[in-house]
């Protein structure tokens, strides 16, 4: 039997009408919420995900700044710029665009941003509430694979999820997410022995490695949940998961396609994210 497939567009468009409501809601509070984006050098992948960002406030009514700081730019001019922001009161979200060029200390940029504005949630205070399972900005992608997984009716509690890939940006925080949700969570990795053995006994597998069509059928037990978080540019063109999609899923109950799986739901949870610094600010 083929899996049933699980779309993030239906759901990420749901919760975009949502945050309109929420949006008028807190304009009437007389709080208009506003993401500042900082995008250091050319990099065009992230200035396409810049704009990207920019057209879903556009859409929904968030405010957003973005702010282009040349790729020779000190360490220190932006700190200042964020220090600027995290005192602007207009200003509830602030994202640091990734990557950032060479010279410049990630860390240090990150963990200078007021962690009630981090609404990528990659500050260590952040990072430490979801940690202990206390309210938290915590980071998109791994918001949206949760919320895909609510969509849809996946049971979380008691279940074996295996998370391939162990990034801060996503496979760490999602498998915290979902033990958070009382799931018996397995981290593999690069370095991981056996690893076919382990995502075989896996309820529920979430693919976050960047390698185009790692995961096959072998991998997949008769009946998984399966996320794909993968997303990579082949030289056709064509763009394809972590996942061998037409292979798994006809071994798997449920998949996430790629496109149009994952994707949708990481900008949708931005908003979320810079709705819900806002309201901190209340
Ligand atoms: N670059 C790639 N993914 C991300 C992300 O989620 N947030 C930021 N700030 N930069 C990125």
């Amino acid at each position: 039997m083929s899996a049933s497939i699980m779309y993030g567009k239906v759901l990420a468009d749901k919760i975009r009408e949502e945050i309109k409501t929420d949006v008028q809601e807190l304009v009437q509070h007389q709080i208009k919420p506003k993401l500042s984006v900082l995008i250091i050098g050319d990099n065009p992948a992230s200035k396409t995900y810049v704009r990207m960002k920019q057209k879903a406030c556009e859409k929904v009514g968030i405010e957003s700044d973005v702010i282009k700081l040349q790729s020779d730019v000190s360490e220190d001019e932006l700190l200042k710029q964020i220090e600027l922001l995290n005192n602007d009161r207009s200003v509830h979200g602030i994202l640091v665009q990734l990557p950032l060029p060479e010279h410049v200390n990630e860390k240090r940029v990150l963990e200078y941003i007021d962690p009630n504005k981090d609404v990528d949630g990659f500050h260590p205070i952040n990072v430490g509430r979801l940690s202990i399972d206390q309210d938290a900005l915590v980071p998109c992608t791994p918001l949206g694979i949760v919320a895909l997984l609510d969509y849809y009716n996946v049971s979380i509690e008691g279940k074996h999820a295996v998370v391939i890939g162990r990034s801060n940006i996503v496979g760490k925080p999602v498998g915290q997410l979902l033990l958070n949700r009382q799931a018996t969570v397995t981290y593999c990795h690069s370095k991981t022995q056996n690893l076919k053995e382990i995502t075989k006994t896996a309820d529920i597998l979430i693919v976050a490695v960047g390698r185009a069509e790692l995961i096959n059928e072998e991998y997949v037990k008769e009946g998984a949940v399966v996320v794909d978080v993968g997303n990579t540019f082949l030289e056709t063109g064509k763009v394809v998961g972590d996942v061998a999609f037409d292979q798994v899923k006809d071994i798997a109950s449920q998949i996430t396609p790629v496109p149009k799986g994952v994707g949708p739901m990481t900008i949708t949870m931005l908003l979320n994210n810079t709705i819900k610094a806002a309201k901190y600010s209340m």
